[in-house]
């Protein structure tokens, strides 16, 4: 099963795509988590996506679409995976469609998860994020068991560069502005489902396992 995660910045993708990950047995590849794993290793790439990332604009196309593409042709993701966080504009999305469509192949779903824009500026300055494993946490919503410190790996947690309030309205200008559009392209290609982002995270976990089966 292929799945695309499609949602505001802190809409909950991640949140919901590790939980589809672990139900359905296929890798969650976020092209975010890839991307703050090679600042934290000081990658070349790391350095040129940071510049982008840090003033809440998207990395360029011919960038991100690569890394993505290298991903997903590694084993692991032969029986499917859940994409969060790509693509994010419609040429990220038809190399996507081109590079499948070579393979015979196809993206099953597109989920979007719906929160409107008020939601979002509170919810992320309350997100911790661990940049060793990529696991997230809430300062409300799911606080870890010992505070500031990773319950997966004992890393010491961080507010992610991008998450303080100025930065995050411009992540929103530009999702409404480029990643949008995306809808009506996944609308049309009859795979676009939408889910209620605003309710607890385990009811939109089960309203998105009733629409994969
Ligand atoms: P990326 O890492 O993808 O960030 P994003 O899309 O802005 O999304 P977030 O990770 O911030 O939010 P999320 O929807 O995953 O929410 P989460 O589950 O954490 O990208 C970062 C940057 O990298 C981009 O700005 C861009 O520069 C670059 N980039 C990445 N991909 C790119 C691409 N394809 N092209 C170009 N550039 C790219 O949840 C948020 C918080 O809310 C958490 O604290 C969580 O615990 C909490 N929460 C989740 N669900 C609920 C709920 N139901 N109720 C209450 N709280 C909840
Ligand atoms: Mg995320």
């Amino acid at each position: 099963m292929k799945i695309i995660m499609l949602g505001a910045p802190g809409a909950g993708k991640g949140t919901q795509a590790k939980m589809i990950a672990k139900e359905y047995g296929i890798p969650h590849v976020s092209t975010g988590d890839i991307f703050r794993a090679n600042i934290k290793e000081g990658t070349e790439l790391g350095m040129e996506a940071k510049g982008y990332m840090d003033k809440g604009l998207l990395v360029p196309d011919e960038l991100t679409v690569k890394i993505l593409l290298d991903r997903v042709a590694k084993d692991d993701c032969k029986n499917g995976y859940v994409l969060d966080g790509f693509p994010r504009t419609i040429p990220q999305a038809e190399v996507l469609e081109d590079a499948l469509n070579k393979l015979n192949d196809k993206i099953d779903f597109a989920i979007d998860v719906n929160v409107p824009d008020e939601n979002i500026i509170k919810r992320m300055s309350g997100r911790r994020a661990c940049l060793k494993c990529g696991a997230t946490y809430h300062i409300e919503h799911v606080p870890p068991k010992k505070e500031g410190i990773c319950d997966v790996c004992g890393e010491p947690l961080v507010l992610r560069d991008d998450d303080k309030p100025e930065t995050v309205k411009n992540r929103l200008d530009v999702y409404h502005k480029q990643t949008q559009p995306l809808i009506d392209f996944y609308s049309e290609r009859n795979i676009l489902k939408t889910v209620d982002g605003t309710v607890d995270m385990m009811d939109v976990f089960n309203a998105i396992k009733a629409i994969l089966g």
